[in-house]
């Protein structure tokens, strides 16, 4: 573990910055922080350093990864941007939100993109990402640095707990403050589609360029999904029940329950373990940056073998914290 924490103004002062370098260019595999989760990155360029991703996390490889880049002077490896995903790169890099956007051929290992045409990619905000980047100097592909099957870490704890003894370091920066994945927006066909929720709402995007968003509804079935979607997801030991709108009335549960939700609903709950996620209702912020956390602490309590999960009013705001909600508790 490189704690980099004190460092993150001016990283290229870190003493072993070089050892972290090096371990890029030699094809090794190293978590590092963004602001949404921690990433498990190797050498875009490299076809052995993408191939070992795919073993370390036990990720099917027909799933493809997020190149992360610090700056678009990289994106040699990407042909015809449409002009309206170009805007919306120009407003939104850095930040929580990646491109799906023609491929230009054999510009990368092929594994980064399972042998599609298309590449997802991302400039993250966190600062020590991009200066990791920028003095690395290489794309790098990275899912979240989480085994597959468990939820996507906010902390290097997490990526510890998941991976120590299967990839070469982790780089321990910021907790990752977002605390689920980047929006991806499918830029293959125009008007553009979410091909996973995140922070950045099409709302936000239609802001930015008005009519870039397809009318249909974003969130519906039929929309394509990314080949992430399609996995079966993280799943906790024990089952969550999911009270959809949230917790109302008063509710009691035996010592083996774990009840998951705002600070602002615990004086309704008598017995079990509260575990809360966030302030009130309207933490959509707050709630995102701990579910992923609390799901895990949740794990590695042995007492619990039950989940009841208060459950936020769906709109907008909150469609990307309860599709991961949704997720784990698999329509309960
Ligand atoms: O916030 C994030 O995006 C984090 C951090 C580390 O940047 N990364 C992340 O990566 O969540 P991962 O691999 O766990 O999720 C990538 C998602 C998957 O659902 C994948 O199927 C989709 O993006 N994806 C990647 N490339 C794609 C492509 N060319 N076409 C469609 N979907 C793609
Ligand atoms: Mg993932």
């Amino acid at each position: 573990v490189w704690d980099v924490r004190n460092y993150v103004h001016d990283l290229s002062t870190y003493p072993q910055i070089a050892e972290i370098i090096a371990g890029f260019k030699e094809d090794e595999l190293i978590a590092i922080p963004t602001e949404t989760v921690y990433g498990l990155a190797a050498n875009a360029k490299s076809a052995a350093a993408v191939s070992k991703v795919y073993v370390a996390k036990g990720r099917p490889s027909d799933n493809p990864l997020i190149v992360h880049i610090y700056s678009q002077k990289q994106m040699d490896f990407i042909e015809n941007i449409h002009p309206a995903a170009q805007q919306l790169m120009d407003y939104f890099w850095p930040g929580p939100i990646s491109f799906i956007l023609p491929l230009k051929k054999d510009s990368l290992a092929e594994q980064v993109t399972a042998g599609k045409e298309t590449v997802a990619v991302r400039m993250p905000e966190d600062k020590t990402a991009l200066q990791l980047l920028e003095i690395v100097g290489l794309p790098l592909a990275a899912p979240s640095a989480n085994l597959s099957g468990r939820p996507s870490p906010t902390n290097y704890e997490h990526v510890y707990e998941d991976l120590n003894g299967r990839i070469h370091g982790i780089v321990r920066g910021d907790d990752s403050h977002i605390g689920i994945e980047s929006t991806v927006l499918d830029c293959s066909s125009y008007p553009f589609r979410i091909a996973r929720p995140g922070a950045i709402t099409a709302s936000m995007l239609e802001e930015v360029v008005a009519g870039c968003m397809t009318e249909a509804d974003y969130t519906s079935d039929d929309a394509p999904i990314a080949p992430g979607m399609k996995y079966r997801h993280y799943a906790p030991n024990s089952p969550i029940q999911l009270v959809d709108g949230g917790i109302s009335s008063s509710l009691q549960v035996d010592r083996h329950t774990a009840v998951v939700g705002p600070e602002s609903i615990r004086f309704l709950v008598t017995g079990g373990t509260f575990y809360p996620l966030c302030q009130d209702e309207q933490d959509i912020k707050g709630a995102s940056a701990n579910l992923y956390d609390v799901l895990r602490a949740i794990d590695h309590n042995k007492e619990i073998t039950e989940i009841i999960l208060s459950g936020f009013k769906r709109d907008e705001a909150s469609q990307a914290l309860m599709n991961r909600i949704d997720k784990a508790s698999a329509g309960k």
